[in-house]
């Protein structure tokens, strides 16, 4: 079976609907017919402070999340990348093949280091890519289900990967992205021409799957839309509309275009109102769920020790050819 490998960040309390449609439900679906591997990225949260409380809290609700979400720990390694040093030696070696500029064209930094000022941002917020180029290779996987934002960091895996198999001896497979082009960037609900996203987003703006239903219900009804009254996807023209149709197609299974002729000739209430029953619908079991898992933390660290355990297997011998052909020498 082919394998897949992705994470995510604990960066928050819950995760949004543009993690869960972009990225999480994929790795749902591609349970079934691959060997996946999907872990929660606590080193790559440190590229930014975080409270060690708030950090370790988060891991575990990550965990729970993602449990409730449909992920399988008997069909799927579940684990947290810290549980794995691996992770970091292998981000050391790929660090020693980047080429600075190489490492400075990436958006993901420009963006987020121009929010800190570029001397406040950290040398892990730079160097954050390589590490994720990392994790990924370790384990050889064919595909990583991510959202768009994630594309670039994929290209770099893959000129890494390249570079080290030429360079060394053919050690990597070079993964393809799989990025589901309907969903692959779901837009703010308050600036839709912007992603949907924790740091970036006002709270308005973000439908958490653990916010109080109540609350997400009344932020789809307040979503901004435009002047016009036709329900039509038109991302140039209806951004707005465009993101909700998205949003209540992934969630319905109803394709696009099925649902501009069922709400032809009605108003933007009736979509949003919907939509609205729709996403109550989806986060209240899950919400649920997601709760009862977190009041068994033994459970959890269980779960979450048997991941590193599958998932350490296969890093560790992969860092041991990569040590090999590095020159290293093997410990007696
Ligand atoms: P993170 O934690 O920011 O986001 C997790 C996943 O959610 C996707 N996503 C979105 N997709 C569509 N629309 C949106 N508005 C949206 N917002 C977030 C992201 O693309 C991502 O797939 N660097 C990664 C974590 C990571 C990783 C890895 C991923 C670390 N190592 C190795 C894959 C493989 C990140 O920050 O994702």
């Amino acid at each position: 079976r082919p394998r897949v490998l992705s994470g995510i960040q604990p960066t928050a309390d819950s995760f949004h609907f543009g993690n869960y449609l972009g990225a999480l439900r994929q790795w749902v679906d591609l349970q079934q017919d691959h060997q996946p591997f999907f872990f929660i990225a606590d080193l790559h949260a440190i590229t930014v402070e975080q409270d060690p409380k708030v950090l370790r809290e988060r891991t575990l609700r990550a965990a729970a999340q993602l449990l409730a979400m449909g992920i399988d720990p008997a069909r799927s390694a579940i684990f947290v990348q810290s549980q794995v040093p691996e992770h970091a030696q292998l981000g050391w070696i790929l660090n020693c093949l980047t080429g600075f500029g190489e490492a400075r064209r990436m958006t993901q930094f420009k963006d987020k280091s121009a929010k800190q000022g570029e001397g406040a941002a950290s040398v892990g917020l730079f160097t954050y890519p390589i590490l994720q180029a990392a994790d990924i290779l370790l384990y050889r996987p064919h595909f990583v289900p991510v959202g768009e934002d994630q594309r670039q960091h994929l290209e770099l895996t893959r000129d890494l990967a390249q570079r080290f198999n030429s360079r060394y001896k053919k050690t990597f497979r070079l993964p393809e992205p799989y990025i589901l082009k309907a969903t692959a960037k779901i837009g703010d609900l308050q600036v839709p021409t912007a992603k949907m996203s924790k740091s970036a987003s006002s709270p308005n703006g973000i439908i958490e799957l653990l916010d109080d239903p109540k609350v997400s219900a009344k932020k789809i009804r307040s979503a901004v839309t435009d002047s016009g009254t036709e329900i039509r996807y038109d991302v140039e023209e209806k951004p707005g509309i465009s993101n909700l149709l998205t949003i209540y197609s992934a969630l319905s299974g109803e394709p696009v275009p099925v649902l501009e002729e069922q709400y032809a000739g009605k108003g933007y209430g009736a979509l949003k109102g919907d939509l609205a029953d729709l996403v109550v619908t989806f986060v209240t079991p899950f919400r649920d769920k997601t709760l009862e898992l977190l009041d068994d933390q033994a459970y959890l660290t269980a779960v979450l020790q048997k991941g590193a355990e599958t998932a350490g297997g296969v890093a560790e011998a992969t860092l041991r050819d990569v040590y090999q052909r590095v020159g290293f020498v093997a410990p007696a």
